[in-house]
């Protein structure tokens, strides 16, 4: 999509979230449906999640349900003006996205916003450490079925329901080049700590192999400037999309 097409689909989401609008964010996790109700005062957000609880009292205009997105969201159809998912991609199977989505598609009103966003799983240029437990996660998701691949057809999975779907992706570094590189560091390094009890069996090294892994993957992305892809599709709920039914 040309750049100033898509600058101007940008701007009219941002336009849209000013007026007073319902807007749903599954799953919630802790903090990106609070900081979105805060910047956008006149609507009202609904963040969802199967397990997680938000950690700070969220703002007025936001609230929490607790939902699996790829059974059934507890809204009439048509309820939200905008519903955004984010970063489900460790989590759902092929057939997960697919329920999920007709589920998104279903709670949105026609002409409501859609949007997902979704990290790639391998990272670009890593350092032999990096990689080792790079393939080791990627192996436990696809053993679980994981649908690792969706990232690249975020667009393709929302074309059915949704009238011109904006798709593209921004690269951004692990660990150097800012600000960026440090959160993204830190939130590797999160995930790397929060799934060692299924990575560390396939990498079969010991507690303390694994935390000097952690350390020297660190470095490595530092070294070999190792990079990666955050893909995002958005549009509209198209006026004629059929009615979807869920399957619960
Ligand atoms: C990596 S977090 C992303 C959270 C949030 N979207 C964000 O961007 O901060 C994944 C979240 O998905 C939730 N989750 C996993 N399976 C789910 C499902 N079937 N339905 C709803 N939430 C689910 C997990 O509990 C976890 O909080």
């Amino acid at each position: 999509m040309p750049r100033t097409r898509r600058k101007q689909a940008i701007s009219d989401i941002f336009h849209a979230l000013r007026q007073p609008t319902e807007i749903f964010n599954p799953p919630l996790e802790n903090r990106s449906s609070g900081e979105m109700a805060a910047e956008f005062p006149n609507s009202t957000f609904i963040g969802a999640d199967i397990a997680s609880i938000p950690r700070r009292s969220p703002p007025l205009n936001c609230s929490f349900v607790f939902a699996d997105t790829t059974r059934f969201l507890p809204f009439e159809d048509g309820f939200f003006g905008y519903v955004t998912q984010r970063l489900m991609v460790t989590a759902f199977s092929a057939d997960d996205w697919q329920n999920a989505i007709r589920e998104i598609v279903r709670v949105t009103a026609p002409g409501g916003y859609i949007e997902l966003v979704e990290s790639e799983i391998n990272a670009y240029q890593k350092g032999p450490h990096h990689s080792r437990w790079n393939n080791a996660f990627y192996a436990v998701l696809a053993s679980r079925n994981v649908h690792v691949n969706v990232t690249t057809d975020l667009g393709a999975n929302l074309r059915p329901y949704v009238d011109s779907v904006t798709s593209n992706y921004v690269s951004y570094p692990l660990n150097w080049g800012g600000q960026v590189g440090d959160m993204v560091a830190q939130n590797t390094f999160k995930i790397m700590n929060s799934v060692r009890p299924q990575v560390l069996p396939v990498m079969g090294c010991t507690e303390e192999e694994y935390d000097a892994i952690i350390a020297l993957s660190g470095d490595e992305m530092k070294r070999y400037r190792t990079w990666n892809n955050g893909h995002y599709a958005f549009g509209r709920k198209s006026l004629t999309t059929p009615s979807v039914t869920t399957r619960r």
